[in-house]
């Protein structure tokens, strides 16, 4: 936990000068407590004492110029410190939202999204309270603490040697507590944590919980984690309320301890006046940086915790990652080959693909064909590596997969994919989205292929019409266009269609199937359809049954001679089209749309 402070420290490099100037503001600022007590002792013994106005007078404008010198560094170093921990925490976040967009997608599978936003927001800000606010203080406290150590042992070494005895128990309360509340923190932090996951997901998934009316349910849901958070934050203000009065307690008792040996010693005539009440001055000045420290512990407690949690992030190894001689991949003929491949998903005990090897010539079109379930996503997400085969090998133009850059291969696929998420922005800005430089008519070209131009001209604002998050709502036919759209926009030499006409009518769909004919001509396409028009134009089919290829051929071919894809073709594959429907498939057409 510590260590991953100390790492968080060097978010901190980049503020080296700024942080150098807090802390140099900060010696000021202890120098001027540090010399206050030293004029108040003159004003008493040599004042006070010796009837002479000039020197309080000297002593006391002494004091104010100390005062407002302190002043001066407290403010300077609250506002450089601020700006160090500030630019940290920027730093930091984006160092973590980068590494997630890193992340492959298997661990985004498994990834919550109220954890990350947890972990992005709240924990990066505790770790910058610490870095700004802790550890300022701490550095001020330690120089305090050495400084007025010093001070009393030169004023007077055998009452030190007294004030000191107090300080070995202040240590041990404060690491006690240090311990405790680490852990304690770590839970609240987790509970936020699963707090925010509830939040997130009822947010996302409002629709649903009211469709069902589960309201009810939610909140107390929402309720139970709640409850464990306010639990978990009563047990540290607790933990905390409990620490500080024994601080007290033990800091009170040196005083005490001193200012009764000190009365002895000025009775005695060992000690002035002025000399006890300075003494007395230091010793608060030797204990406030303990209570500092105490209080700072709470933050470092704090931060340790959060830091932790960003460093588990930021520590995730990618499951998908470049080597370090992979290189550029250069233009394409969009051949590709499956040796052997098995596929296993993290935290899965059973191959979802095993032993699957096919090949595909460049330009053909292929359709995936097989049961919910049997791996038709599973196969081409292999292709623009969205995860690694477990063994076997994915080759594109007999090049490993494995052995280019991830841009450099994606940028050559067009993936549509089963569900088409858009972004808050305009029609046109999505349909761009993977080329930002992309002209009006390139966009306005791609939405024609993809049959959305006559839809999106009717939308309010056209192209400029803002859609996703606060946004117009489109239908899930519509969506799935703007997504063909915006794949087919990269022109890819590979295209990948994953069930991206389902919600899309038949009339459209066959529209659109006119123009992807002629698109497909010199792509490589992969098609997951459930329409039978569709597979049947596909050059090949493959059909996939339990995560193996148990099949592959033309429509005919694979009718005539395979049950089971007979048996799909029966049950999954729909017509809907009033063309070319051979007779014994006359039956599907009537079972309608899925
Ligand atoms: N990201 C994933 N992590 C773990 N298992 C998965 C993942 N995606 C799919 N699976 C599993 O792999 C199998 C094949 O899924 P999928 O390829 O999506 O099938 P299909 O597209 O044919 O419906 C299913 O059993 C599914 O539960
Ligand atoms: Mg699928």
């Amino acid at each position: 936990m510590t260590t991953d402070l100390l790492r968080a420290l060097r978010f901190m490099r980049r503020y080296t000068l700024v942080a150098g100037f807090a802390v140099l503001a900060v010696l000021a600022a202890s120098a001027a407590e540090l010399i206050a007590p030293q004029l108040l002792k003159r004003i008493i013994d040599v004042g006070i004492t010796g009837s002479r106005t000039d020197v309080i007078i000297a002593a006391a404008l002494g004091l104010v110029g100390v005062a407002v010198v302190g002043g001066i560094a407290t403010f300077l170093q609250g506002y450089l410190s601020a700006r160090a921990s500030h630019g940290a925490a920027y730093d930091m976040r984006n160092a973590i939202f980068e590494k997630l967009q890193g992340l492959s997608f298997s661990y985004h599978d498994r990834a919550q999204t109220g954890q990350l936003i947890t972990r992005v927001t709240s924990d990066v800000d505790l770790v910058r309270d610490f870095v700004g606010g802790g550890l300022v203080q701490a550095i001020s406290a330690a120089i305090m603490l050495v400084g007025a150590v010093v001070l009393l042992l030169e004023m007077n070494w055998r009452l030190a040697l007294v004030a000191f005895a107090s300080i070995p128990a202040t240590v041990f309360v404060l690491v006690k507590f240090v311990g405790n509340l680490g852990p304690s923190f770590r839970t609240f932090q987790q509970r936020l944590a699963a707090l925010n996951s509830v939040l997130q997901e009822n947010i996302a998934g409002v629709r649903v919980v009211k469709a069902f009316a589960r309201e009810p349910f939610e909140a107390q849901r929402y309720r139970g984690a709640d409850e464990l958070l306010l639990d978990q934050g009563l047990k540290v203000r607790i933990t905390v309320a409990n620490a500080f009065p024994l601080l007290f307690s033990v800091g009170t008792l040196g005083v005490a301890l001193v200012t009764w040996v000190g009365a002895v010693q000025v009775i005695h005539g060992e000690l002035t006046v002025g000399e006890l009440v300075a003494f007395t001055s230091y010793l608060m000045l030797l204990l406030q940086p303990l209570f500092i420290i105490g209080f700072g512990a709470q933050s470092i407690a704090r931060a340790g915790a959060s830091a932790q949690r960003l460093f588990e992030i930021l520590d995730v190894a990618t499951d998908v990652a470049e080597r370090p001689n992979a290189v550029a991949m250069g233009p394409i003929q969009g051949r590709i080959e499956l040796r052997g491949v098995t596929l296993r998903y993290p935290g899965s005990t059973t191959d979802t693909l095993s032993d699957l090897s096919f090949i595909v010539e460049p330009g053909a079109a292929i359709a995936l064909v097989g049961a919910t379930g049997s791996g038709k996503t599973s196969v081409v997400n292999l292709i623009p590596r969205f995860y690694d085969v477990a063994s076997g090998a994915v080759l594109i133009d007999d090049t490993d997969v494995r052995d280019v850059t991830l841009d450099s291969l994606r940028s050559k696929i067009g993936v549509v994919m089963q569900d088409s998420v858009l972004f808050s922005g305009t029609v046109a800005e999505n349909i761009a989205y993977g080329m930002p430089d992309a002209t009006r008519e390139q966009i306005e070209a791609a939405a024609r292929s993809a049959e959305a131009h006559e839809f999106i001209l009717q939308l309010e604002h056209g192209y400029e019409t803002c859609v996703g998050e606060r946004g117009v709502r489109l239908s899930g036919g519509q969506r799935q266009r703007v997504a063909i759209a915006r794949a087919l926009l990269i022109d890819p030499r590979i295209l990948i269609m994953d069930d991206s006409t389902s919600s899309v009518d038949a009339e459209t769909e066959s529209a659109l199937r006119l123009k992807l004919d002629a698109l497909m001509e010199d792509r490589t396409t992969f098609i997951i359809a459930q329409r039978l028009s569709t597979v049947r134009k596909a050059d090949t089919i493959l059909l996939i049954d339990d995560g193996r290829l148990v099949a592959q051929g033309t429509h005919d071919e694979l009718l005539a001679e395979n049950c089971l894809y007979a048996e799909i073709a029966a049950s999954q594959l729909v017509g809907g089209e009033r063309v070319g429907m051979p007779d014994h498939c006359d039956l599907l057409a009537e079972r309608g749309d899925v």
